[in-house]
């Protein structure tokens, strides 16, 4: 089987890497991951990554260096690993041309809401705070193409819609939302990858 190569870009704990590096091991998905960076250091990803034999690259900015700088710093170690696509999987930096320029079309990025909806950080909170007070009745989780510097916009690939239920924590909504995540994303780069092949 001809499996795709795969850079992930995490910032934190890493679930959603680790459903598509068990996707992976399990050979759903025809992939492998050959390499995960992570803008922070301390990201319990890279740990994840480790475990499952994969390069884990902490790539944190340096003092005084400019985004454009980084960004292209940052595409050129990851273009060594010569990705067929790069997954953003909880990467919680803005990205810009500098990078996104160097892999067109081959940036996925993973959102926890509806396309268009609560762009940036803290978008399971801010869309559990607005149903609280009657603004929306329903949430979701977008996987989509980063064609350029909108955040947490671009072509989408797969949506699926979210709805709340009666009383429900803010907790349990999380715990929903990233379990939807988890399949869509390896559902999705499954569809990706048989298009591509
Ligand atoms: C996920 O919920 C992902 O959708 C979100 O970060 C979380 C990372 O969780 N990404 C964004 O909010 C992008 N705007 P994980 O580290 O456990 O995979």
């Amino acid at each position: 089987m001809k499996k795709t190569r795969l850079v992930v870009l995490i910032s934190g704990n890493g679930t959603n890497l680790q459903a598509i590096l068990d996707a992976c091991a399990e050979q759903t998905l025809p992939a492998q991951v050959v390499a995960v960076f992570s803008n922070k250091p301390e990201a319990y990803g890279l740990e994840r990554a480790r475990r499952a034999g994969v390069p884990a690259i902490a790539f944190p900015r340096r003092e005084g260096e400019s985004r454009p700088d980084y960004d292209h710093r940052l595409a050129e170690a990851v273009e060594e690993f010569q990705p067929a696509y790069v997954i953003l999987a909880g990467w919680m930096r803005l990205l810009s041309m500098a990078f996104l320029g160097r892999f067109p079309n081959r940036v996925i990025n993973l959102h926890p809401a509806l396309p268009g909806a609560f762009p940036g950080t803290h978008a399971i909170e801010r869309a559990y705070a607005a149903w609280q007070r009657g603004e929306v009745n329903c949430s979701g989780v977008t996987i989509h193409i980063v064609p350029d510097e909108s955040v947490d916009a671009g072509p989408v690939l797969a949506v699926q819609q979210i709805d709340f239920c009666p009383g429900e924590s803010l907790e349990e909504f999380e715990g929903r939302v990233h379990e939807v995540e988890h399949q869509l994303l390896v559902n999705t780069l499954k569809t990706v990858l048989e298009r591509s092949l």
